[in-house]
C-alpha cells in the first residue's frame, strides 16, 4: 500500500462550525493570542482563570460538533492507503471520523496534564470543563493538554519521519502559517505527490497541485482521482 500523509489544519474542521484562526471572524480576532495561547501567559502572567475559560468554552462546542464529509473521506481512505494524519487541530473530529493514526502537532483539547508534569502523563477527559482547583492525584493544578506558543512540538519528529516517507501528502485547511508544524511540507522525499485543498490561495515555496475547494469537496474530489490510479 502506498504511504498517505494528511496535514490537516482548522480549515478541516470550519465545516463542522468550528472557526479558524486566521480567516476573518477566526478566533484570533476575537481573543488576544498572547493572553490566551502562550506559555508566558500561564506560568509567567499567572492568566490561568482566563485561559481554562477560552479552552472549556472550545471543549464545550467541540462536544456539541460533528465530523464532516472531508474528516469522513480521510478515514475512508485507510481502505486503499496507508494513512498517517498529522493535524494542527486539537479537536478529535478526525478520530471520531474513524481515522485511526492521527498525531496532534498542537495537543489536544480532550486531554489535560499537571501544569508541571511531562507531556505524556496527559489524561483523557473527555469534555469537562478544567478548573482552577482542579488537580491531579498528586495534587497538581491541571492545565490543558495544548501545545502553547512558546513550547515545544513533542510529536514533530514522528510527524516529520512520516512525511519523509509519504508517496502522497495531501495539505488541507492549513495557511501554513505557524511553525514549525508548517516546515513539515520541507520533509517530503523526491517524487512525493503533493497536494492542497483550500478555497484560498495559500504560499509556500513547495510545489504542490491546488484544489481549490473547501474540504468537504476537495477531499471527495482527490479520493476519486487517487482511487483510480491504484
Ligand atoms: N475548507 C478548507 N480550507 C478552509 C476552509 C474550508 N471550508 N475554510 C477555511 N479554510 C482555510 C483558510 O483559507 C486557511 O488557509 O483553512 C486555513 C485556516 O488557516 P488558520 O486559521 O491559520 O488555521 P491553521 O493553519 O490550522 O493554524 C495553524 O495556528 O494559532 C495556531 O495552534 C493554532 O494549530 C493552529 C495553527
Amino acid at each position: 500500500m502506498e504511504k498517505l500523509v494528511v496535514l490537516s489544519g482548522a480549515g478541516i474542521s470550519a465545516e463542522s462550525g468550528i472557526k479558524t484562526f486566521r480567516d476573518s471572524d477566526g478566533l484570533w480576532e476575537n481573543y488576544p493570542v498572547e493572553e490566551v495561547a502562550t506559555a508566558d501567559s500561564w506560568y509567567s502572567y499567572g492568566r490561568k482563570a482566563l485561559m481554562l475559560d477560552f479552552y472549556n468554552q472550545r471543549r464545550r462546542q467541540l462536544r456539541d460538533a460533528a465530523p464532516n464529509l472531508a474528516h469522513k473521506t480521510v478515514a475512508d481512505l485507510e481502505k486503499y492507503f496507508d494513512v498517517t494524519v498529522a493535524t494542527q487541530n486539537i479537536d478529535n473530529l478526525h478520530e471520531r471520523a474513524g481515522s485511526t493514526n492521527v498525531i496532534h502537532l498542537h495537543g489536544e483539547l480532550t486531554k489535560a496534564r499537571g501544569e508541571y508534569s511531562d507531556y505524556y502523563t496527559a489524561q483523557d477527559i473527555g469534555y469537562q470543563d478544567i478548573l482552577i482547583g482542579s488537580k491531579t492525584a498528586k495534587g497538581e493544578q491541571l492545565r490543558p493538554h495544548i501545545v502553547w506558543f512558546g513550547e515545544a512540538v513533542p510529536e514533530l519528529d514522528k510527524a516529520a519521519r512520516a512525511v519523509g516517507n509519504a508517496d502522497i501528502l495531501v495539505i488541507v485547511g492549513t495557511s501554513l502559517a505557524v511553525y514549525p508544524a508548517a516546515g513539515l511540507v520541507h520533509y517530503t522525499k523526491t517524487g512525493c505527490r503533493v497536494y492542497l485543498i483550500d478555497p484560498k490561495d495559500v504560499s509556500s515555496s513547495v510545489r504542490f497541485t491546488h484544489i481549490k475547494e473547501k474540504a468537504t469537496v476537495g477531499m471527495q474530489q482527490l479520493r476519486n482521482q487517487l482511487i483510480k490510479t491504484i
